[in-house]
This record gives structure tokens, C-alpha cells and sequence, in this order.
């Protein structure tokens, strides 16, 4: 995700923010931390996630195992999507990061939670920039959709609210339906061993159609697991919707309705299932 301020990249970044990602320099124990991660996520992700983002799980397996290399790793990419993986050295500022994504770069931070940190959520780190993200890269129409995303993010910078509240509800947080049921999408939750639970069985939270103006009017959390989840008919519908939007428009639509809190129920809403959290309000 990217950060609200500016200013210029730090010693050592490229004009575009990017850094080397200096392999080589990893150690063992980082390396056992990401495979470790890797293993407990894969088998929990089995009968969970969509089945485009498990087809891409295999862009990650390397020989050597352990952390994968960006040089590499886009090698895979480019065959199937055009897409690279690039190295930041940590959140980077709006601007950059929706050109990055419309220029089919995604950008991702070096750095790896420790062993004794495993379920660590405070700040993206490698594990969850590239296990979380990367296998989708793989899938062209969802890889069109991020593409898209970034583009219309890069065209108007009065929308990075509304802009960063349909990335969080998509591309970190998103819920598909396939063949009849709900799979995981969403990196924030693939990546997290308690989300990818939470997300898909606990009653408390809502999950909801997703609606793309009525995302953009919601407000999100970042301090502990969604209130609402927002499922999708199918990738190609939100980007098809993605592609059609004038979102700048539809912006200046939606200013005149009030935002939303996250445990928000509306009338309008297609509830698949409705949350148990006592937030939960009918507006
Ligand atoms: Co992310």
C-alpha cells in the first residue's frame, strides 16, 4: 500500500523508489522464516483460495527455496502477464506506487518479519508483498485489473481516498465466488494464518456483494481483522466495471451520500452472510 506523503526517495533509491533487493544478502534464518510461512500458508490455503491464485502459488517455488528473487521471479512474470516485481525499501508515496502498478511493476519491501514473529501484522513485509500478491499477478485478467486500478488511481489525486478503500477491499481484502462458493483472494488475508480462517468461516463478520460505489463510500480498519468483506461475482466483473467507471465522476456523486462505517449493513445490500458484530448497523 502506499503512503500519504511525499517527498524525495531515500539515499540509495532510484528517482522511481526502487533499490536492489541484494539476494544474496539474506540469511538462513530468513530464509527459514519465509519457508516456514510458506508451508503453514500453502496448506491452509488448499481449499480456501481461488483457484487462479493457488495455479500461481507455483511462480514461487524456486530450486533453492527460501526467499524468492525478484530477477527470477519477473523472468516468470513476463511470460505470463508482462509483470514485474520490484524492490522498495518500505511504504512508498501514492503517486509512485499507482504508476508502478500501471506500468505493471508491483513494488514490494525487502524485509522479513522474525521467526519468533510469525503472525506479525503491523507493516507488509516480504512475505506478505509477494505471497500475498505475486501468485495473482500470474492471471492475466486479474493482473488487466490491477493494471487498470493503477491507471485510474494515477489520473486523479483527489480520489486517493476512495481509491485506497476499493484496494483495500479488493486487492488486500477481496472474497470471490467459485463454482458456488467463496474463496479467498485478497493478500491481506492469504497471507495472514489467522485471517484466511477468520475471513471465510467466523460469524462475525459481513459478507456482502461487492458494489463498487458502495465500497468506494466505505471506510475500512486497519488495526485488526475486516468487519465487512466484500464478494465478487468473478474477476472479470470488477474489471470490466474498473474499465468502465469514470471514477471521478462517480466521485462526485458519491459526495453527496455519507461515508460508511466498516460494520455497515444497508438496505441495498446483497448480504450473503450478515456479521454478528454488535457495530453492525442497518443505514
Ligand atoms: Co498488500
Amino acid at each position: 500500500m502506499p503512503a500519504p506523503h511525499i517527498g524525495p526517495p531515500p539515499p540509495g533509491a532510484a528517482a522511481d523508489w526502487t533499490i536492489p533487493q541484494r539476494w544474496d544478502e539474506y540469511t538462513a534464518e530468513e530464509h527459514a522464516v519465509w519457508d516456514t510461512l510458506f508451508d503453514r500458508q500453502a496448506a491452509q490455503l488448499q481449499d480456501r483460495a481461488c483457484a487462479p491464485y493457488l495455479a500461481g502459488l507455483d511462480l514461487l517455488r524456486f530450486d533453492h527455496g527460501g526467499i524468492p528473487e525478484f530477477g527470477e521471479l519477473s523472468e516468470r512474470l513476463r511470460k505470463l502477464t508482462g509483470w514485474e516485481v520490484v524492490c522498495v525499501p518500505g511504504l512508498v508515496p501514492e503517486s509512485i506506487f499507482f504508476e508502478h502498478l500501471a506500468s505493471k511493476r508491483f513494488v514490494a519491501g525487502r524485509f522479513i518479519r522474525r521467526m519468533d514473529q510469525l503472525d506479525y501484522l503491523e507493516a507488509p513485509d516480504i512475505f506478505h508483498d509477494v505471497f500475498g500478491h505475486v501468485p495473482l499477478l500470474g492471471n492475466p485478467v486479474f493482473a488487466a485489473y490491477l493494471q487498470a486500478y493503477g491507471a485510474r488511481a494515477s489520473e486523479d489525486p483527489a480520489l486517493v481516498t476512495r481509491m485506497a478503500r476499493l484496494y483495500w477491499y479488493t486487492i488486500e481484502f477481496g472474497l470471490v465466488r467459485e463454482h458456488g462458493r467463496t474463496k479467498l483472494y485478497g493478500a491481506g488475508i492469504v497471507s495472514s494464518h489467522g485471517e484466511s480462517e477468520y475471513a471465510l468461516d467466523s460469524t462475525v463478520p459481513n459478507r456482502l456483494g461487492f458494489d463498487l460505489p458502495r465500497v468506494l463510500r466505505t471506510d475500512y480498519r486497519t488495526d485488526d481483522f475486516q468487519e465487512s468483506y466484500f464478494v465478487l461475482d468473478s474477476f472479470e466483473t470488477l474489471l470490466d466495471r474498473t474499465l468502465q467507471t469514470d471514477f471521478t465522476a462517480l466521485s462526485a456523486e458519491l459526495d453527496a451520500l455519507p461515508d460508511l462505517v466498516p460494520g455497515a449493513v444497508l438496505t441495498g445490500d446483497t448480504v450473503l452472510h450478515r456479521g454478528t458484530r454488535e457495530t453492525a448497523v442497518a443505514a
